[in-house]
Formats: C-alpha cells, sequence, structure tokens
C-alpha cells in the first residue's frame, strides 16, 4: 500500500522544502545581520547523495513536491547535478526553487531541460537604491533580468516582497501594477521574526492592512482562486496579465491546511517553520539506520505535528535568533 504523511490533525503533508546551503551571496535586513553569520561547515551539510537519498524516503512517504530553498541554493556548488539527479526520481511531480535571483542564463535553459517550470524569486523593491538598502548589495538589474529571462523561458515565476513600514511601502502599488503587462503573481509578504538577531516587532503591514491599502488604489479587484494549500490569498485587477497575493506569514491563516514539511541543509527536520527541529535525520542517518527506521522518524515526527508551531514556541516568550537562511523559508 501507497505511505502517507497524515498528522494527527489529519492534514497530508505532500510537500517538502529542503535546504541546500544556509549560505547567501545577499543580506537581506530580514533574514540576517549585515555582517552575516555563522555558517554551518561543510561537513556539517548533508552531502548531495544524502540529500538525494532523503527525498528518495519521503517521496516513498507520498510527497509529490520539493521546493528547493536556501539561503540561496544556487551559491553551492554542484546544485545543477543535484538538481539532475533529483529530477530522475520518478515519483516526484513537481521540483520547485525559491532564488533571490542569483540565476544565470545557462543555469535557466538547464533548469528548462529539466522540466523545472516554476520558480519564486525574492524581489523587495523596483528601486535600485531602496533594493540595495534591503539586500545590502547593488544587484537589482541582475535580479530585475534574471526575471525577465524566466519569464521569456516561460517559467510560472512568482514574487516575494517582504513588506515593512520603513522601506518598501512606495513599492506596493508600483508591484501590483507590474502585473498589468507581465504574468507574474507578486505576493506581499508579512515579515516574520527570523532575522538572525533575536530582536523583532510584530509587522503593522499585517494582512488586513495591505489589503485594505490595496484596495483604495484598486477598488476593482478581485479575488481569484488560489492554489490547493496556498499559503497566498490572491486577487488580480480585471484586465491585467498578471496576480498579486498577500502571504500571511507571521498571521499564519493557513496552518489548518498545512502540507508541508521542513529538511534543513543540516538535516534539521521540522514540522512547522515557526517550531523546534523534531529530529535530525543527518545525525539518523550517519548512525547507520536502514530506510524502514528512517521512514519511521518521519512518519514519527509527522504524527506529533503541532496544529501551529508558533504556538507553542511561543510559549517561551522569547523571540528565536534564528535566520531566515538556515531555517529555509
Ligand atoms: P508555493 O506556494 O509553492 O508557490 O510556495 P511558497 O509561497 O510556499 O514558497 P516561498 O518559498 O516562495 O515562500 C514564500 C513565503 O511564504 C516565505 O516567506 C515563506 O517563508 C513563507 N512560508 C512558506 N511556507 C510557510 C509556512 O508553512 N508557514 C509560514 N508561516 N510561512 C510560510
Ligand atoms: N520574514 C518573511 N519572509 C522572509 N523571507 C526571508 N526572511 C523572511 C522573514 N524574516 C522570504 C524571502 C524568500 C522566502 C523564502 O522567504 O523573501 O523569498
Ligand atoms: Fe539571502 Fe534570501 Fe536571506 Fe535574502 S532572504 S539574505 S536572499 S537567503
Amino acid at each position: 500500500m501507497q505511505k502517507e504523511l497524515i498528522d494527527r490533525y489529519g492534514r497530508k503533508l505532500d510537500y517538502l522544502r529542503l535546504s541546500v546551503t544556509d549560505r547567501c551571496n545577499f543580506r537581506c535586513y530580514y533574514c540576517m545581520p549585515e555582517e552575516g553569520m555563522d555558517f554551518v561547515q561543510r561537513k556539517e551539510l548533508l552531502s548531495y547523495e544524502e540529500l538525494d537519498y532523503l527525498a528518495s524516503l519521503f517521496i516513498q512517504l507520498g510527497v509529490k513536491k520539493i521546493r528547493i530553498t536556501g539561503g540561496e541554493p544556487f551559491v553551492r556548488k554542484g546544485i545543477m547535478g543535484f538538481l539532475t539527479q533529483l529530477s530522475q526520481q520518478p515519483e516526484l511531480k513537481e521540483i520547485t526553487l525559491t532564488s533571490n535571483g542569483s540565476i544565470t542564463d545557462t543555469q535557466i535553459q538547464d533548469l528548462a531541460t529539466l522540466g523545472i517550470r516554476k520558480i519564486n524569486i525574492s524581489l523587495d523593491s523596483l528601486d535600485k537604491q531602496r533594493f540595495f538598502e534591503i539586500t545590502r548589495r547593488d544587484r537589482f538589474e541582475e535580479v530585475y533580468q534574471c526575471i525577465q529571462n524566466l519569464m521569456d523561458q516561460g517559467f510560472v515565476v512568482k514574487l516575494n516582497c517582504v513588506v515593512d513600514g520603513n522601506k518598501n511601502t512606495e513599492d506596493i502599488i508600483p508591484f501590483v501594477r507590474l502585473t498589468e503587462n507581465s504574468p507574474l503573481s507578486v505576493r506581499f509578504l508579512e515579515e516574520m521574526p527570523f532575522n538572525g538577531t533575536g530582536k523583532f516587532e510584530p509587522p503593522r503591514w499585517n494582512h488586513i492592512a495591505l489589503l485594505e491599502y490595496i484596495k483604495e488604489f484598486f477598488p476593482n479587484m478581485r479575488k481569484v482562486l488560489d492554489e490547493k494549500n496556498s499559503t497566498s490569498v490572491n486577487y488580480q485587477v480585471p484586465g491585467f496579465l498578471g496576480t498579486f497575493g498577500i502571504i500571511p506569514a507571521f498571521s499564519r491563516t493557513f496552518c489548518g491546511t498545512c502540507n508541508r514539511i521542513r529538511l534543513s541543509a543540516t538535516g534539521e527536520l521540522r514540522t512547522c517553520l515557526y517550531g523546534p527541529p523534531v529530529t535530525n535525520l543527518r545525525d539518523v542517518l550517519r548512525g547507520g539506520a536502514s530506510d524502514v527506521a528512517l521512514m519511521d522518524e518521519i512518519i514519527q515526527a509527522v504524527a506529533n505535528k503541532e496544529k501551529d508551531g508558533f504556538e507553542a514556541e511561543a510559549k517561551s516568550k522569547k523571540v528565536p535568533k534564528k535566520s531566515m537562511s538556515f531555517l529555509g523559508g
């Protein structure tokens, strides 16, 4: 019988977010301090062979979609070889990626050849100076060109824009206007407490404020159908080619339909982005566990998945000193 990962609330987890590195060539303020962090040493990382093997176990357990995350996936050497290997897993329906746009032209062509069709790119501003202030890197043109190239090659592209009251609210409406002639899905995100500093203020620009603000400019905007298990609530301005959405990442209105499980680059398994690691599959694997034992470990972790990991973590009353670049988003 086909195995499945179902938690005690009846949620079927068939979407694995696989982080391949905690490193990144950008320094977005909401993700890590300007000076960077103590990045993980190479021997602590899961090798590509280990990642591919663990992915195959998740697939045997019913995972149908794998999103490759980081840090920035394209800063890890050999990533294309790994994607080639992963794309040969017969039961896997979809491989997607989240990147900051550091993807070269040749990689874009190779991704298309592997059958990867969907990519999410982080872009928080359409203004070069604000982009620099947010990412602390002067790479706006490159990222913008990458987005254009992806669209030209027929990729389904979603943009992630983390909204901050002091940094990029001037960009909200231009981002919606960008969807007039581009088949993009722009998603505005609430900021989450994973900036690596342990300091955080809940976002004033939450999903309700964002929606009301956009409605003032586009009163005729209308709701569109969301993908199954979507984190974003999506809209379209009539006549526009693309759509826009809001991800209540901090308000977490979508936990009830969560279908995600996460593996960090060092093997930490999380059943919730907000929760602690529930086991370390690298250690279990390197300890010599069999396929069956590893799969049991995953099944057990899923069985104990919290209804909402934020509530469980919040009991500690401390803002965690975690970075999104380690958690993988
Ligand atoms: P698709 O729905 O597959 O397109 O991807 P996605 O939107 O889940 O992935 P992406 O990597 O683009 O993430 C967009 C934002 O949603 C990021 O800020 C993620 O951290 C956030 N996000 C993704 N999954 C979760 C989740 O399970 N909980 C919370 N709170 N936020 C999430
Ligand atoms: N809050 C919300 N989103 C974040 N991301 C990174 N850090 C944060 C944060 N603290 C987003 C990035 C990327 C996605 C994986 O997560 O913009 O697109
Ligand atoms: Fe890099 Fe993404 Fe973190 Fe920005 S949010 S520093 S692009 S990993």
